[in-house]
């Protein structure tokens, strides 16, 4: 049979992403740090340690086997505790260092788009309170100046925030990001103050670089109503929609920041994303309960769907698509800043990847001016407080050995990278379970 081909358009940047604390070790000086010294605070007891010793050097070999298997850019982030270690200190080693890696990605032909805040934060900001302190963002736009000082020659790409959404609830909702706190009147301020951050941050790059491309990073979670047809439902779903997908990003269109049933001004983030970030992971299916303990919302999984090693991500592809959707009404380039599944045997990975990346292929067909996929990750690393439990990595990692493990994905991701599409063979080779659903006779 001829083979078909979903092709995606020229320039369309194939990547991988990863974060400082979770991927460069020896990180000892921020809250993540200090979280994992607390007992009860990560799934085993699991520490960062090493993690994938990319300050030691491994970034090399890893960004290696990216560049080698077709891969054209690579999304990480710089580490706020390393070159602001201390209010009055900035550290020139942990810039020379930085730029030492993202010459690197530019001598790989690997497009660099650099994160400035990846949930770690220096621990003397903490000590003041961090994103609670109304005077964090201030401090934030002084930090962003000096990076994009640093990096400006090699960068164009820049996220300021990485999941503010999710940033915030882990930390000030249900307590299991630091500090660990259960309060919507701290969770608030959080996020309002991350908001001004953003936009803080957005003018100084846009002032040191105004060629310079600069966006947010929504964690979308498709959220569906249990029953189609019971109103309740539906107004939780709307409900989650409005506090965890809009609020952030909705604030830099509407310049009013409205979240928790509390809605403020903000004309200062008003036009501060040139592109719109989405990371998407999985959908639940939402009902009205009246329980005690559930804040009128169960959500749970399809019992029938696919789901990843830990169960921590169910595959569902067609939220993809909603992701996109959502992302697409801010009439704004979009890239898909992180996709991706814990899958240590690197059984359903496959599958999820081509299906979900099928669903971008949809969404270009719809003229969605989709500019990018990165994969979360390129190696397995430290998943905050779910430890070494799960494994995303295209490569696997044993943090013991520091031993990198090829799974067949990267044989896959390489194939769609070096085509710049998705093919029925690739499909038949890799995930022959998907193939009527990506080629519907
Ligand atoms: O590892 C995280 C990443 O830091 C932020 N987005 C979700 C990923 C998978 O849990």
């Amino acid at each position: 049979m001829a083979q078909i081909i979903y092709h995606f358009p020229k320039g369309f940047l194939w990547g991988s992403a990863t974060a400082s604390h979770q991927v460069e070790g020896g990180n000892t000086n921020n809250n993540w740090y200090a979280w994992e010294q607390q007992e009860g605070r990560i799934k085993n007891g699991h520490h960062s340690g090493l993690a994938c010793d990319w300050w030691g050097g491994r970034w090399k070999e890893d960004l290696d086997r990216a560049a080698e298997t077709g891969q054209n850019a690579h999304r990480l982030s710089v580490e706020w505790s390393r070159i602001q270690p201390s209010p009055d200190h900035w550290d020139e080693g942990a810039l020379d260092h930085y730029r030492k890696i993202i010459r690197g990605l530019l001598d790989r032909n690997l497009t660099p788009m650099v994160t400035l805040h990846h949930f770690s934060d220096p621990l003397w900001l903490m000590e003041t309170g961090g994103w609670e302190n109304d005077k964090t963002p201030a401090l934030f736009a002084v930090y962003t100046r000096k990076v994009v000082e640093a990096l400006k020659e090699y960068v164009n790409l820049w996220i300021v925030i990485n999941e503010p959404n999710v940033y915030t609830n882990g930390g000030y909702m249900d307590g299991t990001f630091p500090p660990g706190k259960h309060s919507n009147v701290a969770a608030f301020k959080v996020m309002l103050n991350l908001l001004r951050g953003h936009g803080a941050a957005y003018r100084v790059i846009h002032e040191l670089q105004p060629e310079a491309q600069v966006g947010t990073c929504t964690h979308y979670r498709s959220f569906k109503a249990a029953h189609d047809w019971n109103p309740l439902d539906h107004f939780i779903v709307n409900q989650l929609n409005a506090t965890f997908n809009d609020s952030f990003a909705n604030a830099t269109t509407s310049g009013r920041f409205a979240f928790l049933n509390k809605t403020v001004s903000v004309p200062e983030v008003l036009k501060t994303q040139d592109f719109v970030g989405v990371n998407y992971y999985s959908r639940d299916m939402v009902q009205f309960t009246l329980k005690p303990g559930d804040v009128f919302n169960k959500r749970y999984y399809p019992p029938d769907a696919q789901l990843s090693t830990t169960g921590f991500i169910a595959n569902i592809p067609e939220g993809m698509f909603d992701a996109l959707k959502w992302a697409v009404k801010f009439r704004l380039p979009v890239i898909v800043t992180e996709n991706g599944i814990e899958d240590a045997d690197d059984h359903l990975r496959p599958q999820y990847m081509l299906e979900h990346i099928h669903q971008i292929w949809r969404g270009l067909n719809f003229n969605w001016p989709v500019k990018g996929y990165f994969h979360w990750s390129l190696v397995d690393n430290f998943e905050w407080e779910r430890g070494w439990t799960q494994r995303f990595g295209l490569w696997g990692l044993n943090p013991e050995t520091q031993a990198r493990i090829r799974r067949k994905s990267v044989d896959l991701y390489e194939a769609i990278c070096k085509t710049n599409a998705i093919t029925s063979d690739m499909v038949e080779k890799y995930a022959p379970e998907a193939y009527k659903r990506l080629f519907p006779e």
